[in-house]
């Protein structure tokens, strides 16, 4: 069957055309590596892990190419959101650029910076979520300096920080006013240090959250060097390759409980079960599936399944066991783990799950390439599956390195 997505009504405007001066790294900062990756690349993974948006990159003349790269590493199957313009003189004409290129079903547009390569996808989500029609968002942090005004070497005053925040990206705006506020804006030839300031010299009010430490700014060498630090300490502590003996297999424990709940057929195992109650949940429920992407998630220290198909992810509402299942065996073979075998465990009284084990370990097994294999037991009537009120798993999984990690 083939699924039509919905048209996003964000969109995401990523822009990457500036030189870079401060920098001075001998190319366009935007293209400049931090590890194997540019400062565009990471930015971009950051906005395809959040939910689903138009994106659009705007990339320094010349350069448009090496931005359409980019994307379609990060966009994987998702590249149909995607498209490159090209960006201008001054960050204002950049993100101008940008909005001439949104979709007409856009309502709500982000303008994010690429120098700001390791913005959490949780706050590009936060932002999109707290746009609201004649209200802009921008993330903030606490100023956490002492403050003070000072001219020709001499301190005038304190300045209190308790009044001040400093403004981060994606900053989120109504589309409409947005557009209202860059036409004013351009008409009047006046450059705004952002576009928070853009919107509200047009006389829109703009709220804020909170933004967070790793959204930072890559503007000096020394920025660089701090997105290095941190990408070289989060990557080893998830692959500790230097400390894992080749062949020794890594596990990982997953396990999920649903309710009964809700109409149509029961999922569980990546089978249907017509007749059965089904269980309620954000997907199809199928807590199988679920407790069998924890363990190969947690066997890879790669997060949990929250983090990779949660609410923030709608594209798998409603989704089945094949979906769940093959993006995390991609997951897993993305950062070079090939899954040994898995162990599931149910617990409930219904539905009577031996007749059809054999089946529901060969659908399983097929979609990870690897064993599976599933037993069940009733609880001799205690506790909530022992009531008939769900079903409670538990998964374990093996996985080992199937090829060396590149080097960071
Ligand atoms: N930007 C842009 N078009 C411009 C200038 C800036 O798209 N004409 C983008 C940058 O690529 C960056 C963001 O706006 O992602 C924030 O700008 P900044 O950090 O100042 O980047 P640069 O202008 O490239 O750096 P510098 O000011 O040091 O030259
Ligand atoms: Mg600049």
């Amino acid at each position: 069957m083939v699924t039509l997505l919905p048209v996003p009504d964000i969109a995401i405007i990523v822009v990457a055309a500036g030189s870079g001066t401060r920098l001075d790294a001998g190319a366009p900062k935007a293209l400049v590596g931090i590890d194997a990756h540019s400062i565009l690349r990471h930015a971009l993974d950051g906005v395809f892990a959040a939910a689903p948006a138009q994106v659009i990159v705007v990339a320094p003349a010349g350069y448009e190419g090496d931005a359409l790269a980019e994307l379609e590493a990060a966009a994987g199957d998702r590249r149909d959101l995607g498209r490159v313009v090209t960006g201008g003189a001054t960050r204002q004409q950049s993100v101008a650029a940008g909005l001439a290129a949104l979709w007409g079903d856009v309502t709500t547009v982000l303008v994010h910076d690429a120098a700001r390569a390791l913005t959490p996808p949780t706050q590009i989500d936060a932002v999109a979520q707290a746009v609201v029609p004649g209200e802009g968002v921008i993330p903030v942090l606490p100023v956490v300096d002492t403050l003070k005004k000072v001219a020709d070497g001499a301190v005038v005053s304190a300045v209190d920080r308790s009044e001040l925040a400093a403004a981060q990206t994606p900053q989120g705006f109504p589309r409409a006013e947005l557009e209202a506020a860059y036409e004013a804006a351009m008409a009047d030839g006046i450059e705004y240090t952002d576009d928070a300031a853009l919107f509200a010299a047009a006389g829109n009010r703009v709220r804020h959250i909170d933004g967070s430490a790793r959204a930072f700014k890559i503007t000096t060498p020394g920025d660089l060097e701090r997105a290095r630090h941190l990408l070289d300490a989060s990557t080893p502590a998830a692959r500790p390759a230097s400390i894992e003996p080749a062949g020794i297999p890594r596990v990982g424990i997953g396990t999920d409980v649903h309710a009964f709940g809700g109409d149509g057929n029961l999922w569980l195992a990546g089978l249907e079960w017509p007749g059965e109650q089904p269980l309620s949940g954000h997907s199809d429920g199928d807590a199988v599936a679920h407790a069998i992407v924890d363990a190969l998630l947690g066997a890879a220290g790669l997060g949990d399944i929250g983090e990779h198909f949660g609410t923030s992810h709608p594209e798998y509402s409603g989704a089945h066991a094949d979906v769940f299942l093959a993006r995390t065996r991609e997951l897993l073979a993305e950062s070079g783990f090939a899954i040994g075998n898995v162990s599931v465990q149910l617990q409930g009284n219904r539905p009577r799950f031996s007749p059809r084990r054999q089946e529901a370990e060969a659908v399983l097994s097929e979609i990870l390439g690897a064993p599976v294999s599933v037993t069940a037991t009733t609880t001799d009537g205690l506790g909530f599956p022992g009531r008939g009120e769900g079903i409670a798993v538990t998964a374990i999984a093996a996985v080992v390195v199937a090829d060396v990690p590149r080097s960071m």
